[in-house]
């Protein structure tokens, strides 16, 4: 026998004498004395647990949609009390403390039930879209929403939330843009490590905090031509390179769990996907939480065709590494069979179900199962929370177009307020917004007649609505635009037309929008075009024709507060652009990180359109002016290993205060893979009161910010040259 493996022994009986001492000694079963080490308490547990038992712990089913309390009851006897996990759709705890009375009480082990829900962007307070607080740049606000969310939803009965979503994406088409961080991999990391620690914080037991999960893992986002639920086409080098650095981080910052996406990467569907759930998620990145399903993700398998019935999608999906299945029922009828079999190694089973015991361990369930029920008033819509979605709201706005400073509105004495979004209300909260209500949201209407008061009128007419061919408004709403100094118009999207399942063949708003714009230009008033909407759109002809474009997104319960705030000068906008806005939808997919082309210059231009995109990534206007010095290195030499730092100077030299964000690219010019023409590495969000000069820096490390992976996710570094580039700055700097 090996060294190696006489060591191990000899762990195993210290570690099973050990765990057979504590239990006598407190004549209580190991597992349930709060004090002992989670994986002592969990390896305890499992040795207590039957075949049945443990597949039921990788069993999830529904809980929920009960608005009779009378049926409080019926819907807790249809839910065996052995089940690992439920989504709970409900905002009160009582149903859920129901449920888990049962479990804990008619279980033969009495383990806890876990409670999920989608809180992707808040709970009851709903914030600002994904999309939209990427173009912050500020992930301290995303920690905060995150936590927000997570206290609400915990006091409300839910344990774990599936979010954050944080498939990069680049196709505007595909309606779930909406729910990420945008098109860079950096960016998306660095949310996805802020939102998992405002979800988790250092302890998830705490009843204020849940578990998060990354979704959807891996490659979602690349869905061929933005269709829903389909196929992906994806290099193992575009994997390591674009879609699996935010999972890496993710994993890194200690999110518990992932969730498998529905999407099939070049022939091996994400969820039953060996090389990245096992060899990639487990072994290498040591991930010891747990994954779960999409929803029917396992059943789904049957129609990518990689299975030919339930048992062999359950069985796929499992071996491949995802442990648990989200409502589709295959492991539960197919798991014990498989195993019998010898499909399925019990040490397989073994290995899921301590994962989601670990969890449950770590969430305190097993000592704190139920949850306290508290008014919603203590728990929902706290005073605090809603300052906080404002204030990030302000800074998820982004300035598109200002011609000759339309803005702010200073002068205006009645301001024509016009178009299907000013007096909505549900629209503003955005796709997945779980318990959040239309009535919780201020209106632009609203949120512009309290800005402006005693300072300007607003006179409203809608105009037209969202799409259709009515344009009876028109008329209304341009003796209304007549007869005002400026004309706001809201356009955009509705909060159904992004989010799961919504692609769209054109990222253009529906032709009666834009020929309500044409319509009110005739007034002759300078226009103002406000935009609400969850994923980046074509704005070519609403570009020509309006003077200011605001980019509001969908805010949550902010609603049109934060873009009054931007329209009367109180608020100086500062979001930048976390996605390529392409000049058209022929352009997708755009992103700013694309590889060099073969040839330079005029060639391989589109003939009919140009070829930039009409606004970039990172753009965004102020009220104010920045004035970048120049960028200084510490060396402009490093070794392997080394580091170097470099500076910028920036100076607002307008006359207002104004947070500006410095992004820090590098470019490899010369390397054995080639490399994006430049790579978000860095960026930093700083106050700059007018007048005043603010240094930002990055600290580079050579192995960290100039290495690159190959098609199997080694890193490596290689000498020769590199950029670091900020906007129209590029400095050189070598490796040795
Ligand atoms: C979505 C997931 C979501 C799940 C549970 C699925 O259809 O793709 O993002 O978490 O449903 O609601």
């Amino acid at each position: 026998m090996k060294k190696k493996q006489i060591v191990q022994l000899f762990g195993l009986l210290v570690f099973s004498v050990s765990v057979q001492a504590v239990a006598k000694d407190k004549n209580t079963p190991l597992y349930k004395d709060a004090k002992a080490p989670v994986e002592q308490r969990v390896e305890d547990l499992l040795s207590r647990m039957n075949l049945e038992e443990k597949i039921y712990q990788l069993n999830q089913y529904t809980l929920g949609f009960n608005n009779n309390i009378n049926n409080l009851g019926e819907a807790v006897k249809n839910v065996p009390a052995e089940i690992g996990s439920v989504i709970y759709f409900e905002a009160d705890p009582q149903l859920r403390n129901g449920l888990q009375k049962k479990a804990m009480e008619e279980s033969r082990l009495g383990i806890p039930v876990l409670f999920g829900y989608d809180v992707i962007h808040g709970f009851r307070t709903v914030y600002p879209i994904p999309l939209a607080q990427a173009c912050s740049w500020n992930p301290a606000l995303v920690e905060q929403s995150s936590a927000v969310a997570a206290q609400e939803a915990r006091m409300s009965g839910v344990d774990w939330t599936f979010s954050p979503m944080i498939d990069v994406a680049r196709d505007g088409r595909w309606g779930r843009i909406a729910e990420g961080y945008g098109e860079d991999p950096y960016a998306t990391g660095v949310y996805t490590v802020a939102s998992v620690k405002g979800y988790q914080g250092d302890d998830m037991s705490s009843d204020k905090r849940v578990a998060a999960c990354l979704k959807h893992y891996v490659g979602y986002g690349a869905s061929e031509a933005g269709r829903d639920y389909v196929y992906t086409e994806i290099s193992r080098q575009s994997l390591w390179d674009t879609y699996l650095p935010p999972y890496e981080a993710g994993v890194k910052a200690g999110a518990a769990t992932l969730m498998s996406a529905f999407n099939d990467i070049s022939g091996v569907p994400a969820s039953a996907n060996h090389y990245t759930l096992t060899e990639v998620l487990k072994n290498r990145w040591k991930h010891d939480g747990f994954v779960v399903s999409d929803w029917d993700a396992v059943v789904q398998l049957v129609n990518q065709g990689v299975a030919a019935d339930t048992k062999e999608a359950a069985e796929k999906a499992f071996m491949a590494g995802v442990e648990m299945d989200m409502t589709d029922n295959c492991y539960q009828r197919h798991l014990a069979e498989l195993v019998n079999e010898g499909k399925v190694p019990m040490q397989n089973i073994d290995d899921a179900v301590r994962r989601v015991l670990r969890i449950k361990f770590r969430l305190g369930l097993f000592d704190n199962p139920y949850t306290k029920e508290v008014k919603q008033e203590e728990r929902l819509l706290l005073p605090q929370s809603l300052r906080a979605v404002e204030q990030m709201a302000e800074e998820t706005i982004v300035l598109l177009k200002n011609a000759d400073n339309v803005l702010p509105l200073s002068g205006a004495k009645k301001i024509a307020l016009v178009g299907p979004l000013a007096k909505n209300q549900a629209d503003l909260l955005g796709s997945w917004s779980a318990h959040g209500r239309a009535q919780d949201v201020c209106s632009i209407y609203d949120a512009m007649t309290r800005e402006f008061a005693g300072k300007a009128d607003i006179v409203y007419a809608q105009g037209c609505d969202f799409d259709g061919e009515n344009r009876d408004g028109f008329a209304e709403a341009l003796a209304v635009a007549k007869n005002a100094d400026v004309v706001v118009l809201c356009l955009g999207e509705k909060r159904g037309w992004s989010g799961e399942n919504t692609s769209r063949s054109t990222i253009a708003l529906p032709a009666v929008q834009e020929e309500l714009l044409a319509e009110l230009k005739k007034a002759g008033k300078p226009v103002v075009v406000l935009l609400s909407n969850g994923r980046p759109l074509e704005l070519v002809r609403i570009e020509k024709q309006a003077d200011a474009i605001v980019e509001m997104w969908q805010p949550g319960v902010a609603g049109g507060k934060p873009v009054a705030g931007v329209l009367s000068g109180r608020v100086n906008p500062s979001g930048r652009l976390a996605i390529t806005f392409p000049y058209s939808t022929g352009q997708i997919p755009i992103y700013y990180n694309q590889r060099p082309p073969a040839r330079k210059g005029n060639q391989g231009r589109y003939q009919d359109i140009p070829s930039t995109p009409l606004y970039e990534f990172g753009y965004g206007l102020s009220y104010t002016d920045y004035k970048y010095g120049t960028m200084k290195l510490s060396a402009d030499k490093v070794k392997r290993g080394g580091k170097l730092t470099v500076e910028i100077p920036v100076t607002n030299v307008g006359g207002r205060d104004g947070l500006e964000t410095v992004h820090w690219f590098i470019n490899d010019p010369v390397s054995s893979i080639a490399r994006p023409v430049k790579e978000l590495k860095f960026f930093e969000k700083q106050l700059i009161k007018a007048g005043e000069t603010k240094v930002f820096r990055f600290d580079i490390d050579a192995e960290r910010d100039l290495s690159f992976v190959d098609s199997d996710g080694k890193r490596f570094l290689e000498p020769g040259d590199y950029y670091i580039i900020v906007k129209d700055q590029k400095l050189k700097i070598s490796v040795e």
